[in-house]
């Protein structure tokens, strides 16, 4: 997957898609990471001035949603389930295998309505159930 690289301008083209959406600091911040594949920084600022809303708002959700990222992604983007489901079944431990073994790669997610099959992970937008080192390994680019 490869995405635009940030800029003000690219992001205001964004933002105006969104002009007449209602409550569009999500909406914005998906867009965002849509097109460039993280949420900049710099965006939280961009979105509140638009929007109109302050800019604790739009870091508040930012900050909320773990599937929104604050730095680039890189080749790979990981993430192992660590909702109550997949918890039970083990998916903490996997975590942290994970996060040794592909450190940067690896963000936290929270269900992913994969449940039944946790415990889960995510692998480039992926969904893998009864996920485990190996299976994630091999889903890698
Ligand atoms: S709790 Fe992990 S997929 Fe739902």
């Amino acid at each position: 997957m490869s995405f635009a690289p940030w800029s003000k301008d690219a992001a205001l083209v964004v933002l105006a898609t969104l002009r007449d959406e209602e409550g569009p600091v999500l909406l914005a911040l998906q867009a965002l990471q849509r097109e460039f594949g993280y949420v900049d920084k710099e965006a939280v600022g961009l979105v509140a001035d638009y929007f109109n809303k302050s800019r604790a708002d739009v870091h508040g959700v930012l900050t909320f949603y773990h599937d929104l990222l604050t730095s680039a992604p890189g080749d790979n983007q990981i993430s192992v389930c660590v909702a109550e489901a997949c918890q039970a079944v083990g998916s903490r431990d996997l975590e942290k295998q994970v996060k040794a073994k592909f450190g940067d790669e690896v963000h936290d997610g929270y269900c992913y309505g994969n449940c039944a099959l946790g415990p889960s992970a995510m692998v480039n937008g992926c969904i893998i159930g009864r996920a485990s080192l190996d299976k994630i390994a091999k889903a890698r680019r």
